[in-house]
């Protein structure tokens, strides 16, 4: 039977209510943000044209992209607004000991 990976991705207190930031996994970038305590975990890549999200805009649970303008919802991943059309991957975390890991991986 295989083992689910569990993946340090940052410290808890590295990201406060309301910011997000790029983490490596795997040599991917993966963006992890914190809405009220809650964090996420999804592609740092737009599913439009593939712009950097996590120099895009986070206010509350809507992620706009820096490019164009898509809204991606980061609690589930799907597009509240074009131009994009593919929701983002959401990569399950947990908090543990003041810590945020990624569980299973990217793929
Ligand atoms: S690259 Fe994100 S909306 Fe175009």
């Amino acid at each position: 039977m295989e083992t689910a990976r569990v993946i340090p991705l940052l410290p808890v207190t590295a990201l406060a209510h309301g910011e997000m930031t790029a983490c490596r996994v795997d040599g991917e970038e993966v963006l992890v943000a914190n809405v009220d305590g809650q964090y996420f975990a999804l592609p740092n890549f737009c599913s439009h044209a593939g712009a950097r999200l996590s120099t895009g805009r986070l206010k509350g649970y809507e992620l706009s992209c820096p490019l164009h303008r898509a809204k991606f919802d980061i609690r589930s991943g799907a597009v509240i607004g074009g131009p994009a059309v593919e929701p983002l991957r959401r990569y399950p975390v947990v908090t543990e000991g003041g810590k945020l890991y990624l569980l299973g991986g990217l793929r």
